[in-house]
């Protein structure tokens, strides 16, 4: 049978994702060294993993490219895509927050028109459909927090790690929105076909997660 094919998220997410598949018996070495190649094997374990764009991670998963995944909450959420989340991988733990000047939570309040930005129009929508709002919601690709400072939109909605992004631009977090951590998905084929190996794999990995080695 061929390699089970991995999906790794790049950034953020990478360094641990590679330490935790190591732990759980996946040989990842060949990505460490400076290569230009995209996708890697380890024959002994019968997988094979490459990296992509976080955003990208579920559509390989959902259209079968891969069979597994892992991917922030974060980019689940948003792109609410037909797949199995299986593992909370404990790692790249952040919030997704509502944010901006202290003033925001007065203009929040308010019932005035505001406009919202964010890499994440889908959850943002979704949250100030439940507080029974609905703005004007402008997508952006990074640095979000720029939006309020420069005054294109009121409020941002975004990850909120350290804080410090926040701090250092005087913005606060004006609610939270959801805790966001690195998930382990399946593609639901995958794991139909293929239960027997992709469960050795999760059992693998979760065994890892509760009895770090
Ligand atoms: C993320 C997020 C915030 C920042 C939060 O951006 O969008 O800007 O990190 O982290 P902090 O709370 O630790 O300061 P990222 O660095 O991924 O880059 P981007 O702004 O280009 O999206």
């Amino acid at each position: 049978m061929s390699a089970l094919t991995i999906a790794l998220t790049k950034g953020r997410l990478a360094k641990k994702t590679l330490a935790l598949l190591e732990k759980s018996g996946i040989r990842c070495d060949e990505m460490y060294t400076n290569t230009r190649k995209l996708i890697f094997e380890d024959p002994d374990a019968k997988v094979r993993f490459f990296l992509a764009k976080a955003d990208d991670v579920p559509t390989y998963v959902e259209y079968g490219a891969a069979d597994l995944g892992v991917v922030g909450k974060d980019v689940l959420l948003e792109k609410q895509m037909d797949l199995f989340e299986v593992l909370d991988l404990k790692f790249g733990n952040c919030r997704m927050c509502v944010a901006g000047f202290p003033e925001g939570a007065g203009l929040l309040q308010s019932g005035a028109d505001f406009k919202v930005a964010t890499k994440y129009p889908e959850i943002a929508r979704q949250y100030f459909l439940k507080q029974h709002q609905m703005p004007e919601i402008l997508k952006l690709s990074g640095s979000i927090e720029l939006a309020p400072i420069v005054g294109l939109a009121d409020v941002i909605v975004d990850i909120v790690e350290t804080g410090s992004t926040l701090r250092e631009n005087g913005l606060v977090v004006l609610d939270e929105v959801c805790p966001v951590s690195a998930r382990l998905v399946v593609n639901k084929a995958s794991m139909k076909i293929r239960h027997e190996e992709i469960s050795r794999l999760i059992r693998a990995i979760g065994n890892q997660l509760e009895n770090p080695s």
